[in-house]
């Protein structure tokens, strides 16, 4: 499974790395390295949307604050 969070500027602003920070906190913390992969990507045209991820090919928009919750809801149930 693929997580890319995107860096561009916009998406920068409004707290990507620290989605990037907890992302590989929970990944480590549950030990998924093998099975999580965590990308960077530049603008991926939504920049309204907030924080823009992609979780294989799905979209998601997230904050720092909802970042868990994403993890916890859509990552640990596909595993
Ligand atoms: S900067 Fe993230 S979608 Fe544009």
């Amino acid at each position: 499974m693929k997580i890319t969070v995107c860096i561009g500027s916009s998406c920068h602003l409004k707290g990507s790395r620290k989605i990037v920070e907890e992302l590989q906190r929970l990944i480590s913390e549950k030990q998924l390295k093998d099975q999580v992969e965590l990308a960077g990507t530049f603008c991926m045209g939504k920049c309204k949307s907030g924080v823009c991820v992609t979780l294989d090919d799905d979209f998601y928009s997230l904050t720092p604050e909802t970042t868990e919750d994403f993890f916890e809801k859509e990552v640990l149930s596909r595993l």
